[in-house]
C-alpha cells in the first residue's frame, strides 16, 4: 500500500490531500492544469437546486494577508451543470467530489440525487450557505442534522459535512450530523470576515461580509480539528484551512484529521500539490513513518 494511502472510515484515498471546493472550478476545467492523481478527491465548486448568478463586483480580495470573497456561491444549477460536465467526470485521475448547496432542505437533497446518479464518488454538503432567513446553516447543529439527514434519504454515497469555524461550539454541529448520517466532516470552511478601504471608504465586497481564507485561518482550523477529535472521537475529519506547505499538512493530521484539503493556494500555485507531495514523502522518510496514518491525531501533549 502507499504510504501516503489512509481513509475517512470506510472510505480509502490514495493521498491525504483533497482539492477544496470552489478552488478549482468544476475540476475538468483545471484537469489541463492541475495533476488531479496527486489527490486523494478533488471537489466540484457547490451546485443548487438553480442557477445562482453570485453577487455583483467586487467579490474577490486577495488584501495583504489571506483572501476574501464574496462571490455568492455563483452555479449553473444541477441540471445545467449535469448536462456540461457529468460525461467527463470517469476521465479524471482522482474521486470527484460533489459539493452541493441550498437554501432549503429539500434543495439539498435534490442536488444530492442528482449529483450521485452522474458517478461522483461522495457527496460534500456546503453547510456555510445562508437559510432563507439569511443564517448559515452551518451555525445552527440542529438544521445542518436535517440538512444532512436529507441528503442521506437521497444517496447512499459516503457523505461529507461542511463545518464553519464560525459554529461556536462546533463540536455540536459536529456531533449532529454525525448522528443524521454524515460519514465525515470537513473542518472547516472559510470564517466570516470583512474590510473596508480607509480612502474611498467602501467595503472590498459587494456584499459586505464574506468568507476568509488562506493563511491566517489556519490556527482557527486547527483549533477545530483539535476540539472536533476531542469532542466525536472517531468521527473522521477532512481538516481544511490555509494549507500551502507539507508541514500544515502533517499539522492538521497530528491534530486529528485523516486527510488534508487545499483551498486558496491553488489561486497563487495551481500545481502546489506537486511541491507538498514530495515533501511529505521527505518528512516521513527522515522520521521512518511507513504509513502517513501514523500522524492522525498523534500530537504529544505538553
Ligand atoms: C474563491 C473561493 C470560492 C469558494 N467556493 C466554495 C464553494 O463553492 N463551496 C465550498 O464548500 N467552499 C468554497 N470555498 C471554501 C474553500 O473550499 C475552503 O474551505 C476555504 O477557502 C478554506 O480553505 P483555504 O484557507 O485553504 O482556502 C471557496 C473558497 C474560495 C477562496
Amino acid at each position: 500500500m502507499s504510504p501516503l494511502a489512509t481513509a475517512l472510515g470506510a472510505y480509502s484515498l490514495s493521498s491525504p490531500l483533497v482539492a477544496a471546493s470552489g478552488t478549482v472550478g468544476s475540476v475538468i476545467d483545471f484537469a489541463k492544469v492541475i495533476d488531479f492523481s496527486l489527490y486523494g478527491a478533488a471537489t466540484v465548486k457547490s451546485v443548487a437546486p438553480e442557477s445562482w448568478p453570485g453577487r455583483k463586483p467586487p467579490r474577490i480580495t486577495p488584501g495583504e494577508i489571506g483572501m476574501l470573497n464574496g462571490i455568492g456561491i455563483q452555479n449553473p444549477g444541477i441540471d445545467a451543470w449535469i448536462e456540461t460536465h457529468a460525461s467527463s467526470l470517469d476521465a479524471l485521475p482522482t474521486d470527484v467530489w460533489g459539493s452541493v448547496v441550498a437554501h432549503d432542505v429539500a434543495g439539498f437533497a435534490e442536488v444530492a440525487a442528482k449529483m450521485a446518479s452522474v458517478g461522483v464518488a461522495a457527496i460534500e454538503v456546503n453547510l456555510s450557505c445562508p437559510n432563507l432567513d439569511g443564517v448559515p446553516f452551518a451555525l445552527d447543529a440542529m438544521l445542518s442534522a436535517e440538512v444532512v439527514r436529507s441528503v442521506r434519504s437521497a444517496t447512499g454515497l459516503p457523505i461529507g459535512a461542511k463545518l464553519s469555524s464560525d459554529a461556536q461550539p462546533i463540536s455540536r454541529v459536529a456531533a449532529a450530523v454525525q448522528n443524521a448520517g454524515a460519514d465525515w466532516v470537513v473542518v472547516s470552511n472559510t470564517v466570516m470576515g470583512a474590510r473596508i478601504d480607509p480612502d474611498t471608504r467602501k467595503p472590498a465586497l459587494s456584499g459586505l461580509i464574506g468568507g476568509y481564507s488562506g493563511a491566517p485561518i489556519r490556527p482557527i482550523a486547527i483549533k477545530s480539528v483539535l476540539e472536533v477529535t476531542r469532542d466525536v472521537p472517531g468521527l473522521p475529519i477532512v481538516g481544511c484551512g490555509g494549507v500551502s506547505h507539507a508541514d500544515h499538512v502533517v499539522e492538521f493530521m497530528l491534530a486529528g484529521a485523516s486527510a488534508v484539503a487545499i483551498g486558496s493556494a491553488h489561486f497563487k500555485t495551481p500545481r502546489i500539490a506537486r511541491r507538498i507531495t514530495r515533501d511529505l514523502k521527505r518528512y516521513m522518510r527522515r522520521r521512518k513513518i511507513s504509513s502517513i496514518t501514523e500522524l492522525i491525531g498523534a500530537f504529544e501533549p505538553w
